[in-house]
Parts: structure tokens; C-alpha cells; sequence
């Protein structure tokens, strides 16, 4: 039994790659441990959002997190600005960190590529991850392998502040998924699939029709050996299409190998369009069940609630070992 916690933003419909990297861990873990799933809007607003938009994607994320079956009476769902300890605790933070490391980070470099000035809270971004998972106590944060790098970071500020500041924070680990831990785009087998790529196709969402579905797949960028065999280097098309096969079937990646030895690509992608279509209808039922219902709500309200007396406790140690505030 540990405390889990991690994150995802209400930026644009998530994708099967943030299904098979994060979310599908967040519903393996839930029975075992003591989970803390959250919708990071302030991480949202690193990049500009439409207000009105954003409203919507917070909710149509929570939402999600239900329909893929988190079940808010173990877990906890809650949106990230309605707990005000993860911008107190990233303030705390910040005074920990150098520009140095900040600047190392391949996320800001690449948002910032190519700019004399970036917005200071895109450079900001990883503190504020630090701060949400240390303010848990967290031991496991289950994340897409595009984390490792903020999860490393979280892993030094941690211990950063223990030595100087004496115990305040547990030491987190980061949990990736061998098979999910980083799908790429369907149009381009080198590049991870995303919510902001242009190409509309390189990614299917998880509310996505059958017909986009059927276009994305049968679309997708494959090789010209025509045989269905693993091999992430050499056929990267196709090992991807695998990866996702075998998270949506009981089938292992050996099994997928056996049942399609002779045939053909578009025999394959034609059963992987079946195989989606059907395990993606439930997650849409239930996600137009709740997301326009009051309980949707509530769940979040009683999430913050619950968040917030586990965080409250974490900065006030946290203040206490720093020497701010009043003595105690
Ligand atoms: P975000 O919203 O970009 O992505 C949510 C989760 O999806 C994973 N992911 C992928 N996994 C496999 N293949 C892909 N192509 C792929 N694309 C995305 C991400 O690794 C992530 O786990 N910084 C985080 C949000 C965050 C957070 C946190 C996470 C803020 N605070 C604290 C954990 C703990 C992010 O940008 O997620």
C-alpha cells in the first residue's frame, strides 16, 4: 500500500497515448493504494488557453478519469487550482531550484525553441509537478516515459530539502508501463503521439468516432516488409500499432506475432479498428453519463476537500522546517 498520485492536463481530448502511458496505471493502482488523481490546469495555462475552453476540457478530463474507471470513492479526483498548497508548496520550491537545471529540462527547451524570451511559467512548469506530487507524500507516480525528466528533478528537489532543511518530503518514484510508456504518432512512428501535433491523424482520442478511428488506422504509417513482427528500431509502424493491439486485447505481442504470420497489414489494421471501436465505446458511454451530471460535481468538490486536508498538513511542515511563518 503506497500513496499514488499523479496528473493530467485539460488540454485538447486525450489520446490513447496518455491512456496506455498514465491512465490505464491509474486504474490498475486504485485497488492496492491510495490514489490522488488530478486535472493540472495551472500547468494548462503555461501555454495560452481560451478561458471558456479550458472550463470545458477541465470537465470533459474529469469526466474521463470516471469513464475509464477510476471510482471516486477510493480515489481521489480533484482539479488542481482548487487546492491552493500546489502553488503555495511550488513557491517554496522555487526558492530550492537553479535556473540551471530549469533550463535543462527538454520540455522548456523545445516549447521555447527558437525564442529570445520565453513565458516564465513554461520555464516554472517542472517546479510546480515537483510541488504537486511532494505535497502527497507520494511514493509512486505512474507517468508516460516523457516524465522521467521531472520526475528526476522532483527526485532532487526532494532531497534537496531534506539535507537542508531536515526530513520534509518522501522520495517519489516514477512507474512507466513497459508496452505503454510512450506510443508514438500513427503519422510518424518517430515522433510520440500528442495532443498538439497539427496532423489530426497522428493521434486517436478517446472519444473519437469509428470512422476516425478506421481513417487514422488504416492511414497509419507502416514499412514496406509487409510482415507483422515486433521491432521498435527497424519497424517502428508497426511494433506501435502492436503495442496499442495488445493493451486493448488479452493477446501478448508474441500472440499477435503467431496470429498473423502470413498475412497481410490490412488484415491487421482492420481487427485493430474492431478491437479499438469496441474497447472505446464503454469509456464514451460512461463519459456522456457523467459529464454533464451534477454528480460530476460534487466528486470534484469532495475530491478538493479531501486533497486539501493531506496537503495543508504537508505545507505546514514544510513552512515549519523552512522557518517561515509564525513560531509554532
Ligand atoms: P500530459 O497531460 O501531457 O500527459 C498526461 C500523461 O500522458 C502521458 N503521455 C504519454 N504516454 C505515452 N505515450 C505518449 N505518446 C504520451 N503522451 C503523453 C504523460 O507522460 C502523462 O503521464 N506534466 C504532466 C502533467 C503533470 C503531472 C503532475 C503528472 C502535472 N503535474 C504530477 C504526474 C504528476 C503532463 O504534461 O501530462
Amino acid at each position: 500500500m503506497g500513496r499514488v498520485f499523479s496528473g493530467v492536463q485539460p488540454t485538447g481530448n486525450i489520446h490513447l497515448g496518455n491512456y496506455l502511458g498514465a491512465l490505464k496505471q491509474f486504474v490498475e493502482l486504485q485497488d492496492d493504494n491510495e490514489c490522488i488523481y488530478c486535472i493540472v490546469d495551472l500547468h494548462a495555462i503555461t501555454v495560452e488557453q481560451d478561458p471558456e475552453e479550458l472550463k470545458e476540457h477541465i470537465l470533459d478530463v474529469a469526466a474521463l478519469y470516471i469513464a475509464i474507471g477510476i471510482d471516486p470513492k477510493k480515489s481521489i479526483v480533484f482539479v488542481q487550482s482548487t487546492v491552493p498548497g500546489h502553488t503555495e508548496l511550488s513557491w517554496l520550491l522555487t526558492c530550492s531550484s537553479y535556473t540551471g537545471e530549469l533550463s535543462r529540462m527538454t520540455q522548456f527547451k523545445d516549447k521555447g525553441k527558437g525564442k529570445e524570451s520565453a513565458p516564465t511559467g513554461l520555464f516554472m512548469y517542472p517546479v510546480l509537478m515537483a510541488a504537486d506530487i511532494l505535497l502527497y507524500d507520494t511514493d509512486i507516480v505512474p507517468v508516460g516515459i516523457d516524465q522521467k525528466q521531472h520526475i528526476e528533478l522532483t527526485r532532487d528537489l526532494c532531497n534537496r530539502v531534506n539535507n537542508k532543511y531536515g526530513e520534509t518530503f518522501v522520495l517519489p518514484e516514477g512507474r512507466y508501463l513497459k508496452e505503454g510508456a510512450k506510443i508514438m504518432a500513427l503519422d510518424d512512428p518517430t515522433k510520440k503521439m500528442s495532443k498538439s501535433a497539427e496532423n489530426e491523424l497522428s493521434r486517436i482520442s478517446l472519444l473519437d468516432d469509428e470512422a476516425k478511428i478506421k481513417k487514422a488506422i488504416m492511414r497509419a504509417t507502416t514499412d514496406s516488409d509487409g510482415t507483422i513482427k515486433f521491432d521498435q528500431e527497424n519497424k517502428p509502424g508497426i511494433s506501435n500499432l502492436m503495442n496499442i493491439y495488445t493493451a486493448f486485447s488479452d493477446l501478448s505481442i508474441e500472440d499477435i506475432e503467431k496470429k498473423y504470420e502470413g498475412k497481410g497489414y490490412g488484415d491487421f489494421k482492420k481487427d485493430l479498428v474492431e478491437i479499438l471501436v469496441n474497447g472505446l465505446a464503454p469509456i464514451k458511454q460512461k463519459f456522456e453519463e457523467i459529464r454533464y451530471s451534477d454528480e460530476l460535481i460534487e466528486i470534484l468538490k469532495d475530491g478538493a476537500n479531501r486533497a486539501n486536508a493531506i496537503a495543508e498538513k504537508v505545507v505546514e511542515r514544510t513552512k515549519k522546517n523552512m522557518g517561515v511563518g509564525l513560531p509554532r
